[in-house]
């Protein structure tokens, strides 16, 4: 199944689609020998040069790759901007305040994980969310929260007062490496889902985790989602391509999602005059 089978026609209303490019692992890399190559500053020129329109990066509590010296040089450098994930810690939270970039992704952190492996439990932490949304909004940031496409999640961050949801993607990218069809398909439906629902209660809809050129397509033929950020393939691709190379090709399968999208629209509307 496609996105598209599975929506209303809309794709003349539907608004062009942001690349956000996840910057970690040129810190991973540049950590693993504690110097100061490949600069992560550097990877974000060349992503903006590419056809980002966000850079991306996750200041973990532990620092394992992003550091704060490097939320700094971002911000100063000012090339896109920049979407802060971070964890939900008082800690964050005065980091956000000190630096002002323009997005933060609330995200669940633990220690022991290789990376985010689910959402945030939203719905089990409204009372403790809200002021702190609030506060970052308050500071001139949009906020997001890293969800699971889940109908609860949605409705708890609208009334935790996010201005967005960025659906995890992650198990619908195992399906569609691993997973028969109908789980694909299934996994792909709940996107779906979630995307209508997030937009009708108001919430900008983003999403990210495990995309890659294979699985891509159906995800940005989704009309209510506005941006797509992502990481870890496009800096493996790089090694066998180079930056540039691996990123445009990610444009290019995005736009030409939404290109399909539109024309599929107006054939539509054109046949049914
Ligand atoms: N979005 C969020 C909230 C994430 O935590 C990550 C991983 O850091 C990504 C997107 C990008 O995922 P990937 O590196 O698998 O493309």
């Amino acid at each position: 199944m496609t996105a598209r089978s599975a929506t209303v026609a809309c794709g003349a209303s539907a608004p062009p689609i942001r690349l956000g490019i996840n910057i970690d692992h040129i810190a991973t890399l540049r950590n693993a020998r504690g110097g100061r190559y490949p600069d992560p500053l550097r990877a974000a020129e060349c992503a903006v040069e590419a056809g980002a329109d966000n850079i991306t990066a996750h200041l973990r509590e532990d620092r394992r790759h992003i550091r704060d010296d490097d939320i700094a040089r971002l911000t100063a450098a000012n090339l896109a901007p920049l979407n802060l994930e971070m964890a939900v810690t008082p800690e964050m939270l005065a980091i956000a305040l000190a630096t002002r970039p323009h997005a933060c992704c609330l995200v669940p952190e633990r220690r022991q994980e290789l990376t985010t492996e689910g959402g945030l439990d939203v719905a089990g932490q409204v009372g403790s969310l809200a002021p702190f949304i609030a506060e970052l909004r308050r500071g001139g940031m949009q906020v997001a929260l890293f969800i699971d496409p889940e109908p609860e999640q949605i409705e708890a961050a609208r009334k935790a007062g996010a201005d967005a949801v960025e659906l995890h993607t992650g198990t619908y990218c195992a399906a569609a490496l691993h997973g028969n069809g109908p789980t694909r398909d299934n996994e792909l439906k709940r996107l779906i889902t979630a995307a209508h629902d997030a937009a009708r209660a108001g919430l900008e809809v983003h999403a990210g985790h495990g995309l890659d050129y294979d699985n891509v397509v159906p995800v940005a033929s989704i009309p209510e989602i506005v941006e797509l950020n992502i990481g870890h393939y496009l800096v493996g691709e790089a090694i066998f391509v180079g930056l540039s190379k691996s990123i445009s090709r990610m444009r290019a399968l995005m736009d030409g999602a939404r290109e399909a999208l539109r024309h599929s629209d107006t054939e539509a509307k054109v046949g049914g005059t």
